[in-house]
C-alpha cells in the first residue's frame, strides 16, 4: 500500500476513485467543489436517493469528465463524532474499489475546520488499512490477497498556507497507517490456529518483533518460570504437553522517561477449560484466548514509530490450558509468585491465575501504572454484549484517561465497579484465595481476584472477552479477530506524550 498527500487541483485528479466523507450536519467544501466539476450530478443523485450522510449509506457516481472515466463515492459518516463510523466510510469505499479492481484512491477532505481535517485523515488512513486486512494464509485456492492501493489524500478550502496543511495531513496519514498495522498484527496472532501458535511460538514472534522494532525482549523458559516461583503459571500449564513461556518486552524512549507503564496481556494459546472442560461449542473459539497478549504485542510493535515518550513494558504469560494427566485439579492449592496461596476451584478460571503471577512480576518493575488486557470472563460479555469491553480501575483518574482514549479511538468500553462486598466470595477455606467467587457478578469477582496482586498500585483491567472476536464482517473488520484494545491502548500512550510535553 502506498500513501501520498498533495494539495491538488481537483480538475487535474488522476485517480480511479475519488472518496469524499460526508457529514450530516455541516456543509462540505470537498463535496461542493466536486459537485461543480460534475455539473451538479452529485447533488442531484443525493436528492434522488435521499442521502443525508447516514453512516451506512454511500452515493456512487460514475461518468466521463474531460473524456476520462470519473468515479466518485460519497460516504456517509453521520456527525463524524464516532471514529468507527468514519473508518466504516472509507472501509466501504475500499470494498468498492476491491470489487472493481481499482488501484488508486484519492480522498478529498474538507479543510475548513483544521481539527476535523486531521481527525478524518487519521481515521481514513486507519480505515483503509483495517478494511484491507485478510487472513487467508491457509487457503490453498482463491486467495484474496490484500489489495495494493495507492491512497492519496488531498484537501479543499483553507489550504492557502500550503506546506503546513500538507505536513499535518502527511503526519496523520502516517500515524493512522502505523496504528492500523498494529491492529492487524494483533489480528494475525489471534487468527493463527492454536496448533501453530503454541506458547513457544508466541514467544518466538515476540522476540522477532522486538528485534525488528528496537525492543528488548527476555523470554523465561519452563524451568526459569518454576525457579522464579510463578506457581500459578506452572499450575495452569501442567496439563499441557506444550511448555509455557513468560515474555517480557521493553520499549525505552529516546530520552529517559519519568513515566513507565506495564502492559500485561493474557496469553492462553488455547483454553480447553482444563479438567473442568468446556462444552464443545464454548471451546470452539478458544484460540482467541490470547487476544490480550496479541493486543500488547501489537501496541509494543509501533511505540518507536509513534515516538511514545513513556517507558513501556509488555508482559505476557503464555500458556496452554489443557487436560493432560498432570493437569491441575479442582481443590488443588498453589503458591503464587507473590507468596499468596490460591485454591483452584475451577480450572477454567485460568486466566486470572496466570495474570496474578504476571501482575506480581509487573509490580517488581515499579511502574507508574499496570494495565492488563484479557479475554477473562464470559460474564463480561453477558453484561456488556459482544462489542464492548469491561473496564475496571483502582483510581478514578486512570479510568477517565482510558475512557477518553477509547472514545477518541472508537473502541467501546464501559466501566464496571470493583465492589468490595463481593471480595469475601473469593476467600478460600483452605488457602488465602480461591479462583472463583459466586455465580453472579463473575466479571467483577475475576477483577477483584486480580486486584489482590496489584499491591494497591495504579491499575486498569480491561476484560475483552466480548469484543476480541467478531462474528460478522464489517467494512473494517473481517469475521474473526478484531485486534480490540490496540487503538485505545495506543491513544492512551500517545495522550501521555501530550501531558509530558
Ligand atoms: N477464556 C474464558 C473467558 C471467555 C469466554 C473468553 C468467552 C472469550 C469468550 C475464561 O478463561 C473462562 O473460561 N472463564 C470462565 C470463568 C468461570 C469458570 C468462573 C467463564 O467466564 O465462564
Ligand atoms: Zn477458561
Ligand atoms: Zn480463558
Amino acid at each position: 500500500m502506498k500513501f501520498s498527500s498533495y494539495l491538488l487541483d481537483l480538475e487535474q485528479l488522476q485517480t480511479e476513485l475519488i472518496v469524499i466523507p460526508y457529514r450530516n450536519d455541516v456543509p462540505n467544501l470537498a463535496f461542493e467543489a466536486m459537485d461543480k466539476i460534475v455539473l451538479g450530478a452529485l447533488s442531484e443523485r443525493m436528492k434522488l436517493e435521499n442521502f443525508r450522510g447516514q453512516k451506512d449509506r454511500t452515493i456512487i457516481w460514475e461518468g466521463l469528465h474531460n473524456n476520462l472515466p470519473y468515479r466518485v463515492i460519497i460516504v456517509g459518516i453521520d456527525s463524524g463524532q464516532d471514529p468507527a463510523a468514519v473508518r466504516w466510510g472509507i472501509g466501504r469505499a475500499v470494498r468498492f474499489a476491491t470489487a472493481h479492481s481499482l488501484k488508486s484512491i484519492t480522498c478529498v477532505l474538507d479543510a475548513q475546520d483544521f481539527e476535523r481535517l486531521e481527525r478524518e485523515t487519521l481515521l481514513f488512513a486507519e480505515g483503509t488499512v483495517l478494511s484491507n486486512y485478510q487472513f487467508d494464509k491457509y487457503k490453498t485456492k482463491a486467495k484474496k490477497t490484500p489489495n495494493t492501493f495507492h491512497l492519496t489524500f488531498t484537501a479543499v478550502g483553507n489550504t492557502d498556507d500550503g506546506f503546513p496543511t500538507l505536513k499535518k495531513i502527511k503526519q496523520q496519514a502516517a500515524a493512522g497507517r502505523i496504528r492500523a498495522e498494529a491492529v492487524n498484527l494483533a489480528r494475525d496472532l489471534v487468527n493463527e490456529p492454536a496448533n501453530v501458535l503454541s506458547p513457544a511460538e508466541l514467544a518466538n514472534r515476540a522476540s522477532a518483533l522486538s528485534e525488528k522494532h528496537g525492543l528488548e525482549c527476555t523470554v523465561l523458559s519452563e524451568k526459569e518460570i518454576k525457579i522464579a516461583g510463578m506457581g500459578l503459571v506452572t499450575a495452569v500449564s501442567s496439563g499441557s504437553e506444550l511448555p509455557p513461556r513468560f515474555i517480557h518486552m521493553v520499549y525505552k524512549p529516546k530520552t529517559k522517561s519519568e513515566i513507565s507503564v506495564a502492559l500485561v496481556g493474557k496469553g492462553i494459546t488455547f483454553d480447553s477449560g482444563g479438567l473442568c472442560i468446556k462444552p464443545g461449542k464454548s471451546m470452539a473459539e478458544m484460540k482467541t484466548d490470547m487476544a490480550g497478549a496479541a493486543a500488547v504485542m501489537g501496541i509494543m510493535s509501533v511505540l518507536k514509530q509513534l515516538d511514545i515518550s513513556a517507558e513501556v513494558h509488555g508482559i505476557i504469560p503464555a500458556v496452554e490450558n489443557a487436560v493432560g494427566a498432570k493437569a491441575a485439579r479442582p481443590g488443588d492449592v498453589y503458591r503464587s509468585q507473590s507468596g499468596k496461596t490460591v485454591e483452584v476451584v475451577n480450572t477454567d478460571a485460568e486466566g486470572r491465575l496466570i495474570l496474578a503471577d504476571a501482575i506480581t512480576y509487573a509490580c517488581r518493575l515499579n511502574p507508574n501504572i499496570i494495565i492488563d488486557i484479557a479475554t477473562l470472563t464470559g460474564s463480561c460479555e453477558i453484561a456488556l454484549g459482544s462489542e464492548c469491553a469491561g473496564l475496571f480501575a483502582a483510581r478514578d483518574e486512570d479510568a477517565v484517561a482510558f475512557e477518553n482514549a477509547a472514545k477518541s479511538s472508537g473502541e467501546a468500553i464501559w466501566r464496571l465497579p470493583l465492589l468490595a462486598n463481593l471480595e469475601s466470595s473469593i476467600k478460600s477455606d483452605v488457602a488465602d484465595l480461591k479462583n472463583v467467587g459466586d455465580r453472579f457478578g463473575g466479571a467483577i469477582t475475576a477483577a477483584l481476584f486480580l486486584k489482590q496482586f496489584t499491591e494497591n498500585r495504579a491499575w486498569i483491567h480491561l476484560d475483552i472477552a466480548g469484543p476480541a472476536r467478531q462474528d460478522k464482517s464489517t467494512p473494517t473488520c473481517q469475521k474473526g479477530a478484531s485486534g480490540f484494545g490496540v487503538l485505545a491502548g495506543l491513544t492512551y500512550l500517545q495522550n501521555l506524550n501530550r501531558q509530558q510535553s
